[in-house]
């Protein structure tokens, strides 16, 4: 049996990790600036991280949603606290894509409505209805056509209130950074007033925070950055740094119905010793904070470079905290492969020629200094 051919794969297969490092087999180490696409937020193999999931698995790995279990309210109490929405629910799942696709759900529950207003260049997973809510025609196969999504520029607050004044959306979703679509973060007043109109409409929001959460932008979500309360936040990647841990919050004003959801997997013990783990190494050592600052070290690092030899190579740097895009004129959009195959430095990719810095949150000011120096290398 072979694997299913669907992604493209870089030659290099890293088999070890430690805190913003990988090796691969032989041996070669690599700066990891990806984050294994955003995952990565307290380092590879942090040992409290480690001895969390491993003394959890002695303990006991799994069991049913069907018997309590007190993991999932640690859990909960300590994300509420740490995100500060104390008041509100949670959900828990396995992935981004399951954690969208029940806020989908339970927006279409409490407001008995179908339709989901989504913005252009979203990403929100490859479920039937996250996908859906997703603009790309690639990925969208006729069966998905089965969901009402409508989709609107962002920033466009008008167009949203003509959509939803037609008085049929469940909820309007949108993320906290757009990620796949090359980092583009929605305008502070355009979030303000969109969530106001959801609410003038009777329509729920939804924030995904799937990418942008965990701390990556200095603020827990993203949308902190903004006075919005949304009704539902979906959150993965981060918070499990790897273990597969996907989740929604919901507004305390807003009541779950027994039954609505269910997960076999999701809460499972496991999950919730790794999502504690995370939550307790980024407060015990501050990694908003430094999510915060070494983004700005970075940002600034790389408008210099912008300044000087990246003038007329890159277009614009956009992004906030460790979550930045750098877009390239398309003919120096190769850049990215020389950081891998010379600068020995992993980088994500949007599109064609946006290269995306998603590092591990506990990244130092030496590892963006091998960063910005080796792109600075590759560019002069
Ligand atoms: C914003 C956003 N939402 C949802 C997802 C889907 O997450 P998953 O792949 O865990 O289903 C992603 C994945 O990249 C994402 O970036």
């Amino acid at each position: 049996m072979k694997i299913f051919d669907v992604y493209t794969t870089c030659q290099i297969e890293p088999v070890r990790g430690s805190g913003c490092y990988l090796w691969d087999s032989n041996d070669n180490k690599y700066l990891d600036m990806y984050g294994g696409h955003a995952v990565i937020s307290v380092g590879h193999s942090h040992p409290y991280y480690i001895n969390a999931i491993v003394s959890q698995l002695g303990e006991i790995g799994f069991y049913s949603n069907a018997a309590k279990n007190n993991l999932q309210d640690k859990l909960a109490g300590l994300l509420g606290k740490v995100s500060g929405y104390e008041d509100y629910s949670l959900f828990l799942c396995n992935s981004g894509a399951e954690a969208n696709e029940n806020a989908f759900k339970t927006a279409s529950f409490i407001t008995g409505k179908k339709r989901v207003i989504a913005f252009k260049g979203a990403f929100h997973g490859r479920t039937s209805g996250a996908v859906a809510a997703t603009d790309n025609k690639n990925i969208v196969s006729p069966f998905n056509s089965l969901h009402q999504i409508t989709f609107v520029q962002m920033n466009d607050l008008d167009t949203v209130e003509k959509e939803l004044s037609a008085g049929d959306c469940a909820a309007v979703v949108i993320e906290g950074i757009q990620g796949v679509a090359g980092i583009h973060e929605p305008k502070k007043e355009f979030l303000e007033d969109l969530f106001s109109i959801t609410k003038k409409y009777k329509a729920l929001l939804i924030i995904d925070e799937v990418q942008s959460g965990t701390g990556r932008t200095g603020k827990f979500f993203a949308h902190q950055h903004t006075s919005v309360r949304p009704d539902i936040i979906a959150i993965a990647k981060g918070i499990g740094n790897g273990f597969p841990v996907g989740g929604i919050l919901l507004s305390g004003e807003i009541q779950p119905k027994k039954g609505m959801l269910g997960s076999t997997f999701g809460g499972n013990h496991l999950a919730c010793a790794a999502a504690t783990a995370v939550l307790e190494i980024i407060v015990d050592e501050k990694l908003m904070e430094r999510a915060e600052s070494i983004g700005n070290y970075l940002i600034k690092g790389l408008a210099d470079i912008k300044n000087g030899c990246g003038s007329g190579k890159i277009k614009e740097i956009r992004g906030r905290g460790l979550m930045i895009g750098v877009e390239m004129e398309p003919e120096y959009a190769s850049v990215r492969e020389k950081l891998l195959s010379e600068g020995k430095i992993f980088t994500g990719q949007s599109g064609s020629n946006v290269i995306r810095l998603l590092p591990p949150l506990t990244i130092g000011k030496s590892e963006a200094d091998l960063f910005l120096e080796s792109f600075k290398k590759l560019l002069a």
